[in-house]
């Protein structure tokens, strides 16, 4: 049986299982991988400034003369500014910065972690730091002037870039997790549309897979649905499939691998957990983003206050993650992943991962009940 459909004639691919867009883990080297093994690799560049991103695109084009993808976030929170906003009568994000940087501190003396120099801008003080709308609009730049083959927003609606991405050759994808933002985003004509469900590893819808896959198929008229969460083997692919997607978006499983950009003891943490080993916080962005359960998570749970909204509560993170991975702290930073970790056993090639993925689709598509 081949698995081949419109979605691989529209992106270029052999098999419809595309590595999702994973920051910091869908490196070049990872994402190169998977093209080359027949799926696509979509690099998770959320974070990489306009130049990284643009050094990343051409690493990958050194890598592979296959199809790849740039995963950035395009969120409408911030890019109409209404994160930055004080709530009636609070303080502002910004005035809230100096509290949650000292409880940051606390946090990292009681785990006895040095506080490192800070490695991203303060939102406060500059207007394209790491996910401000400056810093997404510059990144956009970067996916247009470089022509790549695919580009995938994780977060908010592509649309305003459409018309020029087009005029490349540039396919879209948005990944949504309600059906109402599957619609506006099919409204302004985006190629694939990705239903990541609450299963999944980063930031999360609070629908389930299995429940927002179908709906979101519904929604969206002939446009290809790719699923997401929870999929880490092919019964998973097979299953998205009995949905009505046609095909999947494929995060966790590929962190397992020798290719990821993650360390080692962070593929460790997942190759250990099982299914209840993680949690959603919105400690890491700012945004519900599900993650291996960690301390920095649960003294958020624990403090009288909630983590600052996107872009505002990285600039608190990021010192604690960078400190965490320094140390090998799998207690304080083990990463982003999704509920399908418990299905990990070892840490493989990429290819290998995606050549055992397509057969047990193909074995899990052939059973009968
Ligand atoms: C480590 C990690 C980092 C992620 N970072 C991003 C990101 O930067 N942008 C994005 O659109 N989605 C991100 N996601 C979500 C994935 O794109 C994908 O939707 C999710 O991994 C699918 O669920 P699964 O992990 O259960 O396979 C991330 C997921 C993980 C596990």
């Amino acid at each position: 049986m081949s698995l081949r459909n419109r979605v691989c004639d529209l992106l270029g691919i052999d098999v419809p299982i595309v590595l999702a867009g994973m920051g910091g883990a869908s490196t070049p080297k990872l994402a190169a991988a998977v093209s080359n093994a027949g799926g696509l690799g979509v690099l998770g560049a959320a974070a990489c400034s306009p130049e990284d991103l643009r050094a990343w695109i051409r690493e990958t084009r050194e890598l592979t003369d296959r199809p790849f993808g740039v995963d950035t976030l395009l969120p409408a929170s911030v890019r109409r500014g209404k994160t930055a906003r004080a709530a009636a009568g609070g303080p502002s994000p910004m005035e809230q910065i100096p509290q949650h940087q000292e409880f940051a501190a606390k946090f990292l003396e009681e785990q006895g972690l040095e506080i490192p120099p800070p490695s991203v801008a303060s939102p406060a003080e500059n207007d394209t730091a790491t996910f401000t709308k400056g810093f997404f609009e510059a990144q956009m730049e970067v996916v247009i002037e470089e022509k790549v083959p695919v580009y995938a927003a994780g977060l908010g609606n592509p649309g305003p870039w459409l018309e020029r991405m087009r005029a490349n050759g540039t396919r879209s994808i948005a990944v949504v997790g309600a059906v109402r933002h599957a619609r506006q985003v099919a409204e302004t004509g985006v190629d694939i549309i990705v239903a990541q469900g609450h299963d999944a590893g980063g930031h999360n819808s609070p629908v389930g897979t299995m429940s927002l896959v179908p709906q979101v198929v519904d929604a969206v008229g002939d446009i290809p649905v790719l699923a997401a969460g929870g999929i880490s083997d092919g019964r998973g692919i097979a299953a998205a499939f009995m949905l009505g997607a046609e095909g999947a978006w494929v995060g966790s499983a590929f962190l397992a691998t020798e290719e990821a950009g993650i360390l080692d003891f962070q593929k460790q943490a997942i190759v250990d957990a099982t299914e209840e080993g993680t949690t959603v916080s919105r400690s890491i962005t700012g945004k519900p983003a599900r993650q291996i359960k960690n301390r920095w998570a649960k003294a958020y749970e624990e403090a009288p206050f909630a983590p600052l909204p996107m872009p505002f509560q990285s600039f608190i993170s990021s010192p604690i993650m960078q400190a965490a991975m320094a140390a090998d702290r799998a207690d304080i930073w083990p990463g982003f992943a999704g509920q399908g970790i418990g299905m990990i056993r070892s840490v493989v090639p990429a290819a290998e991962l995606l050549n055992r993925l397509v057969e047990e689709t193909e074995a899990a598509l052939a059973r009968r009940i």
